[in-house]
């Protein structure tokens, strides 16, 4: 079911922001805090680490990594770790994606406290080569700090049907053991983590609004791939484990936050959308976060009863509008020129890459004004 933000909520959010000329975009500090108590309940005492890309905030890691239950960040590229770490927000920060970016890997090889901080993601010899040729060319290289993905992706029918992302060419125990055994005969590379993220599990909503038998096949998709990823994963880790010692296993996302949990075999959860709760996660069934962050835009057109055109509101993963987005419906009837419509974005870290800044709402005042990476001149990827 859709979670709209309570009409009150929108009564703070305009009275916090009555004097600021829309779009614009607010954070309600109590609704987040809300998300991410929840989330941490869910994890059942494993720490969640911050999965940056759906955050896009330093201000809001942050505040989140205070948080009891939140521990170290999950980033989505090189550069951004480095960045990240550079600030002093984390001295635990690990890359969730390869990057082949040697001038950023040559960065993290010479900068000591850089290399101790953040851990990077290979899933084959090329990437390992691609870092030790990286290595050689630095001067007093660090060892630097690798996490072995895994592929999680659900197999039935012989192959002929696959559920989830080709993420990683390691799929079996051996795979991984043998990757493992190169990492540790390479003196340049340290074997600290592995993380295997079931997208197919963390990311399909379990209960879409209004299709019930869809609803039905995610559920037992998920129930088979969760239950085969459960014994693949113990097998792996213990696998690679049997190679050398890890430092933590991250798995799972949002919205299977207290499912992950339960695998003794992974140590620790990786989540951010959870926080802002945007659209595309309010159909799960084992968890209904707070609508906490929203967007304003401006209503400048009505062409005709039943229709508003609001400006702005083109966002490519949350698809309202382009540079105009139409508002259908008995409500428009109700809207002049110059009122502002609340939306929600559907894509977690899609807000902070259109807007400059969050205003964080605290009751009905605004508590701080915040960069986001857009803000901060930071477009990652
Ligand atoms: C590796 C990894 N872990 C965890 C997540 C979960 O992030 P979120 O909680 O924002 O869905 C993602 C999202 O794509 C991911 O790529």
């Amino acid at each position: 079911m859709m979670t709209p933000a309570a009409a009150s909520d929108l009564r703070r959010y305009n009275a916090a922001t009555a004097h600021l000329e829309p779009p614009l975009a607010v954070l309600d500090l109590a609704a987040m805090r809300a998300n991410a108590e929840s989330m941490a309940r869910r994890a059942a005492g494993k720490p969640i680490r911050v999965a940056s890309k759906s955050v896009r905030c330093r201000a809001v890691i942050s505040r989140v990594l205070a948080m009891d239950g939140f521990r170290g960040i999950m980033a989505y590229t090189l550069p951004e770790a480095l960045w990240l770490a550079g600030s002093g927000l984390s001295d635990d920060i690990l890359v969730a994606y390869p990057t082949a970016d040697t001038v950023a890997l040559g960065q993290l090889a010479g900068d000591a406290a850089a290399a101790a901080a953040i851990t990077v993601m290979v899933d084959c010899a090329e990437h390992l080569d691609l870092i030790e040729k990286v290595i050689a060319g630095t001067a007093e290289p660090s060892q630097v700090r690798v996490c072995i993905d895994i592929d999680t992706s659900f197999i039935a029918l012989g192959g002929r049907i696959r559920v989830g992302a080709r993420r990683s060419p390691v799929r079996t125990p051996a795979d991984a053991a043998a990757l493992a055994r190169d990492i540790v005969s390479r003196p340049g590379l340290r074997l600290a983590a592995l993380m295997a993220y079931e997208g197919q599990i963390a990311g399909v909503g379990d209960n879409p609004a209004g299709r019930p038998l869809y609803g039905r096949a995610i559920r037992y998709m998920q129930r088979k791939s969760g239950a085969e990823l459960a014994i693949r994963r113990a097998a792996i880790v213990a696998a690679v484990r049997a190679v050398a010692p890890l430092e933590f296993v991250n798995g799972g996302g949002t919205g299977s936050v207290e499912k992950t949990t339960t695998e003794a075999a992974v140590t620790e959860i990786g989540a951010g959308s959870g926080l802002y709760q945007p659209g595309l996660f309010d159909s799960y069934r084992g968890f209904s976060g707070r609508p906490a962050a929203l967007f304003a835009l401006p209503v400048v057109r009505r062409p005709g009863p039943g229709v508003v055109t609001a400006l702005g509101g083109g966002y490519l993963a949350s698809g309202a509008g382009e540079v105009q987005t139409p508002l259908l419906g008995r409500a428009a009837d109700g809207l002049r020129i110059g009122d502002r419509v609340w939306l929600r974005h559907a894509k977690a870290g899609e807000l902070c890459e259109r807007f400059g800044e969050l205003y964080l709402i605290d009751g009905d005042a605004i508590a701080a004004t915040v960069p986001t990476y857009r803000g901060e001149g930071k477009a990652f990827l």
